[in-house]
């Protein structure tokens, strides 16, 4: 007896999993699926926080229980549910009314202020993805509550960086190009909805955040009719746009941007638009955050079906667990569009070939032996 209470607390850290199983049900604490989609990671204090979107379960009518979903761990395996951090505001006075839609939010911490930013790709309520918002929320304590500040289109009435004079000029008859005519992808290559969307803010769809080495954070969206995405240089307090912003990969319809440093290089996952489906991963790389970005195909290697849809996924974010090491966790999602809640987080480990990060399907793989 005296031996088993012993030997007890370290057969319940035997226990301990280590095990990573993309794509199964991922239960916390409480034994229900993590309910933190579209997500990505904060470590603060030794602690892991993951925020992501919280959907409705099947059958759950109440839209006030909407919003962005927060978990703590230590181990990156078991997971705490830290309830809503950021919840729809039951005022229809509020754009972040019940009904609206609340997708692919990030937090970061804010050395000068001592509070967490969070932003988020905002649609309004009965306006399906008409809106391309982005909305920003604040707190003093890392799992929130998150107070709502506001929503808008990013960057009106200034230029990208990496604009010419000659693209600031409308081409005569340009709104009226037929879509997807070679005319209409060069037209846009060459900023024809940048020059639309001038005056009133530049489209914020699919986003992430990212801090750079030097502090400087952007923000990194999908505009332009998701044919391009622009790299936002946010305020020192990371609450606001400077009107510094960067066109990346023009007319390439990138969706879903996870960026990570190694090696040297900025890396990006991507990819391709076809809503909730899978598509083909893309790479991208660059010596600078601002650019030039070189797509560089896909970093899947798996069987052809398997690339064809990044192992049934789309990214969302990639975790720096050891980057010294060039240890990092891609984490993408499965998305299951007729019940969101039940999509599954996918999670592999970078791999490196010739320089350049891979990804392989593996069905469960051991954290111990990334770190
Ligand atoms: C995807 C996007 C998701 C969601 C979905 C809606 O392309 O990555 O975050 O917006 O479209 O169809």
């Amino acid at each position: 007896m005296i031996i088993a209470v012993i030997l007890l607390p370290f057969f319940i850290h035997a226990q301990k999993s280590t095990i990573i199983s993309p794509g199964l049900m991922w239960p916390d604490n409480e034994g229900n699926h993590i309910n933190a989609h579209g997500g990505a990671l904060l470590r603060h204090e030794g602690t892991y926080y993951w925020f992501g979107e919280s959907r409705l379960r099947k059958g759950e009518n109440d839209r006030t229980n909407y919003g962005v979903g927060c978990y703590s761990s230590d181990d990156l395996v078991s997971w705490k549910n830290e309830g809503l951090a950021l919840r729809v505001i039951n005022d229809t006075s509020s754009l972040l009314q019940p009904g609206c839609v609340i997708e692919r939010p990030k937090v970061l911490y804010n050395s000068k202020t001592g509070k967490f930013v969070m932003w988020f790709h905002h649609e309004l309520k009965g306006q399906g993805y008409k809106a391309a918002m982005t909305g920003v929320a604040i707190s003093d304590r890392i799992e929130g509550p998150y107070k709502y500040i506001r929503s808008l289109r990013p960057n009106a009435g200034t230029w990208p960086v990496n604009f010419t004079d000659e693209q600031k000029r409308a081409i005569p008859g340009e709104s009226s190009l037929k879509s997807w005519s070679e005319e209409w992808k060069q037209a846009v290559r060459d900023g024809l909805f940048v020059r639309r969307d001038f005056e009133g803010g530049q489209m914020a769809r699919d986003m992430t955040l990212y801090t750079d080495r030097d502090g400087k954070a952007y923000h990194i969206h999908s505009a332009e009719e998701n044919m391009t995405l622009h790299f936002s240089e946010l305020t020192e307090d990371y609450l606001d746009f400077t009107g510094r912003y960067y066109r990346v990969l023009p007319g390439e319809s990138n969706e879903a941007p996870a960026l990570f440093f190694a090696k040297g290089r900025y890396f990006m996952f991507t990819s391709g638009t076809t809503g909730w489906k899978p598509n083909p991963g893309r790479l991208a790389v660059a010596d600078r955050i601002t650019g030039e970005w070189k797509a560089l195909g896909n970093p899947c290697r798996g069987t052809e079906e398997e690339n064809s849809i990044t192992f049934g996924s789309q990214s969302t974010y990639v975790l720096p667990l050891n980057p010294e090491k060039g240890i990092f966790i891609y984490m993408g999602d499965r998305w299951v569009p007729e019940d969101l809640y039940n999509s599954r987080h996918i999670w592999l480990p970078v791999e490196w070939e010739n320089g350049l990060p891979v990804l392989r399907w593996k069905k469960e793989w051991d954290l111990k032996e990334y770190r």
